[in-house]
């Protein structure tokens, strides 16, 4: 079968596909909603969205696919919603985790994950030892996650440092916060995507994007497929990234003395 390289004539080293992109998939409530279907409808609908977007980023060489899948926030839905998409978590990655494998994507699970159910953290983890050797896509599953829980926990843990004697104050570096955060080691994302219209980034990657390219569509994320990922990259594309500098700087590199 032609990849979606071959067809869409992409190059991801002349291309510029972003190493890292990180996704806010919203929208599944309203998809059910418009189709007068019950909400659980519309995040079975949004497993379809996360099997199809992996495989995308797989074949297109995207290093890091990072999913903000369930917010520490969405813990105050309602307690059938909540159980619903623990269940369907589970049933995911128990359905996944061989084709994962297959394509050689490497799972990676970033929250607070002991606050899922007892049965629902031993199919997660199954997933990550069954892929830990994989060595193509890493798939950073955002679970329980928000920037304020990760952020508080770092700080925690630099206080405990630092009380210790094994850090001092003055030696904290932007390296040692990057360090303590659930991403750790995860190159930041270029690029973020978020879908269902909302233009807020709720509690997500804040430190991490901090030099992101946002993009934002009102496409829900059932609906989010190969020609709106590819409509994502391709904007991005067109992003001159110049990182406080200007414009001039950025065009000139050494490399490049016109
Ligand atoms: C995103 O869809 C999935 C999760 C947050 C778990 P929503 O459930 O937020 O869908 P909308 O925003 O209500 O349409
Ligand atoms: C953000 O979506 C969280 C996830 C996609 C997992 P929400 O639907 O929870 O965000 P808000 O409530 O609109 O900010
Ligand atoms: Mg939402």
């Amino acid at each position: 079968m032609e990849s979606v390289k071959e067809k869409n004539h992409i190059d991801p080293a002349a291309d510029r596909i972003p190493a890292h992109i990180a996704i806010i998939m919203d929208g599944n409530g309203r998809w059910a909603k418009e189709r007068l279907r019950g909400r659980s409808d519309g995040h079975a609908e949004g497993v379809n969205s996360v099997h199809r977007i992996t495989r995308l980023a797989s074949d297109l060489g995207v290093r890091d696919l990072t999913l903000y899948a369930f917010s520490t926030e969405n813990w105050n839905r309602p307690q059938q919603e909540v159980d619903t998409l623990m269940t369907l978590i589970g049933q995911a990655i128990r359905n996944e985790t061989p084709d994962l494998k297959a394509n050689n994507v490497k799972i990676r699970l970033v929250g607070d994950i002991d606050r899922l159910p007892a049965d629902v953290q031993r199919d997660l983890y199954h997933g990550v030892e069954e892929t830990s050797d994989c060595t193509g896509l890493n798939l950073n599953l955002c679970l329980s996650y928000s920037s304020r829980w990760e952020l508080t926990e770092a700080m925690r843990a630099i206080a405990a440092q630092v009380r210790n004697g094994r850090i001092n104050p003055a030696d904290i570096t932007e390296d040692t916060i990057s360090a303590q955060l659930a991403t750790s080691g995860i190159p930041d994302p270029e690029l973020l995507i978020r879908t269902g219209g909302e233009l807020r980034l709720s509690n997500f990657l804040l430190w991490q994007t901090a030099y992101s390219e946002l993009y934002f569509t009102d496409v829900l994320w059932p609906d989010f497929g190969e020609k709106e990922f590819l409509a994502a990259i391709s904007e991005y594309r067109k992003r001159e990234r110049r990182f406080g500098r200007t414009s001039e700087q950025v065009r000139h590199t050494p490399d490049d003395p016109k």
